[in-house]
């Protein structure tokens, strides 16, 4: 039973970032929004999923951002009880500091898709082991809780995916919901209004109506309890259903750059 309601956090939220918040929490298992100070309109999201003695670090940032990053994980856990990061696709924003952390720990798991992983040798490092999302679509921790992986192809990279925590009902999903502001919030209140911000990000980045549909056709059967995307706000229970329906009237990408070829 998750302790933490996020619409309250939400309201009650003052930007801080001496520690880390907690966003789920029940027993041994938690989540938690690793935040970074960041005064721009692409701010980024890091997350931790804690379950027990082990730890995964969801698409952890840059390099400029690890010393920071790994402060907060250590008010958590031994950093080095984070035994694997999960990089929903190679853009440096998401992935660039896991040279940092294999510096840091060598035995560090990288969890990601095929076609990210042969990217991610370009930051320096490729003495890694691998755990390939296509091939072995769950990550179970040693209690037996799993994270689910969700192939979304070409949103916006052809092998992007998205983390769905089974325990808490958490879909961590990369840039699909992503969103860029100068009024950031860390929870979502106003729906509407935060359309305007998906829009600012999604128009751009996302390849196309029929790609945000087939992603959606995969979660359906997901009871989804909250989104936290690598950008702008989390969104909430309550707006998880207005959040499918955005996606899924959304024309983007193609539908705009090629609206003769429709
Ligand atoms: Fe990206
Ligand atoms: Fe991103």
């Amino acid at each position: 039973m998750n302790t933490i309601d996020l619409e309250e956090l939400g309201r009650n939220f003052r930007e801080r970032y001496d520690t880390p918040t907690p966003l789920f929490s029940d027993g041994p298992h938690a989540i938690y929004w690793l935040g970074w100070p960041e005064d721009t309109a692409f701010r980024c999201n890091a997350y931790l999923i804690a379950d027990g003695d082990e730890a995964l670090i969801v698409d952890p940032g840059g390099v400029s951002s690890f010393g920071f990053i790994l402060n907060r994980v250590s008010q958590i856990t031994d950093p080095l009880k984070v035994t694997a990061m999960i990089l929903s696709h190679q853009d440096p924003d998401v992935a660039a500091c896991m040279v940092n952390w294999l510096d840091l720990n060598p035995q560090i798991r990288i969890i990601t898709s095929v076609r990210t992983n042969l990217l991610l040798p370009h930051y320096g490092r490729s003495d890694y082991e691998f755990i390939n999302i296509n091939e072995d679509p769950d990550f179970t921790f040693s209690s037996g809780r799993k994270v689910r992986f969700i192939e979304s192809p070409f949103l916006h990279f052809p092998g992007a995916f998205t983390s769905f925590d089974e325990t808490s009902g958490f879909l961590l999903s990369g840039d699909i919901w992503a969103a860029i502001d100068m009024d950031w919030h860390l929870v979502v209140s106003d729906f509407r209004n935060h359309e305007l911000k998906l829009n600012l990000f999604h128009l751009d980045y996302m390849a196309g109506n029929v790609a945000v549909k087939g992603f959606l056709s995969r979660i359906r059967s997901l009871d989804i309890k909250a989104i936290l995307p690598q950008h702008g706000s989390i969104i909430h229970e309550r707006f998880v259903a207005k959040a499918k329906h955005y996606l899924s009237e959304l024309r983007c990408g193609t539908d705009l750059i090629y609206p003769d070829l429709r």
